[in-house]
């Protein structure tokens, strides 16, 4: 796939772009994060996802990965599982600093600040690489200038898998100036299923009990003024919009804000 994909990012058609892939870090042996550079004319919203490919056989092959990195950032992070015969995964999980790595031109979204109607305490819902999206929202300034408070929840299968979530925050901690804008305003609230942790438990089970509002000491839903994304599987998504609903917030779109907003975790 790299010979094959470096021979066709010298012959782009309009629309694509061919970026060099910067670093690759390996968490699990189903989930790894990369960086690669950033066009120039590259513009996009925290929250937005892009079309992500390699030359696989004799043609290009895209899928949709939440960009990872804030909107400010030089470089382009993303955060991706592996999958064994995932048809892009089981080559893109092979790629090396300095390879070639395909990307469509047009960014879109709804996990964006602009689908959410003002208020207080924005609440990021994520399972496994559903935390993408939030990875680049937690780290734009813009995002603490809307909000109060910001809590991200990460559920996972198992404890190696929180390891990137706890990676960005470090990372924000380690940066002098997001640091100060971020403050106390980030909660980080990360959750397994299946292995002894603790903190465990869906995201929806917590919300039902009211375990993850005591353990955040902060009140139960209110639509005046919490907001929530959400990002996860389809079925993650559904049960979870079901709760907020029932709390009274309505799901809103980029041409229709209103108190949370929904998109799939996207897969390989
Ligand atoms: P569980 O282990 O109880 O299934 P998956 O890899 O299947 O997408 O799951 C990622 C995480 O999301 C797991 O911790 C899983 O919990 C949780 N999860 C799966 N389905 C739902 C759902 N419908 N509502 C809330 N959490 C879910």
């Amino acid at each position: 796939a790299p010979a094959k994909t470096e021979e066709f990012a010298t012959n782009l058609p309009a629309g694509v772009y061919a970026e060099t892939v910067l670093s690759v870090t390996h968490y699990t042996d189903y989930l790894f994060r990369f960086t690669m550079t950033r066009p120039a004319g590259f513009r996009f919203r925290s929250g937005e996802f892009a079309m992500i490919g390699l030359v696989v056989g004799d043609k290009p092959i895209y899928r949709a990965y939440s960009i990872a990195s804030p909107a400010w950032s030089e470089e382009l992070e993303f955060f991706s599982i592996k999958v064994p015969d995932g048809p892009l995964t089981q080559h893109l999980q092979k790629i090396k600093p300095g390879d070639k790595v395909l990307m469509r031109k047009k960014p879109t979204g709804t996990l964006v600040l602009d689908a959410l109607v003002p208020g207080k305490r924005l609440y990021m819902f994520s399972t496994g690489t559903g935390i993408a999206p939030f990875a680049s929202l937690i780290r734009d300034p813009e995002t603490y200038e809307k909000y109060e408070e910001v809590i991200l929840t990460h559920t996972c299968r198992e404890v190696a898998e929180l390891k990137y979530g706890f990676d960005l925050v470090e990372e924000i901690r380690a940066d002098e100036m997001l640091n100060e804008i971020v403050g106390d305003k980030l909660k980080h609230y990360a959750t397994v299923t299946r292995e002894d942790y603790p903190f465990k438990g869906r995201i929806t089970d917590l919300i039902e009990s009211g375990k993850l509002f005591a353990d955040l000491g902060v009140p139960p839903l209110d639509p005046a003024v919490d907001r929530a994304m959400i990002c996860g599987s389809m079925t993650m998504i559904r049960d979870t919009a079901a709760l907020l609903e029932k709390a009274g917030l309505t799901e809103g779109a980029n041409n229709n804000p209103a108190e949370f907003v929904i998109e799939r975790a996207f897969v390989g």
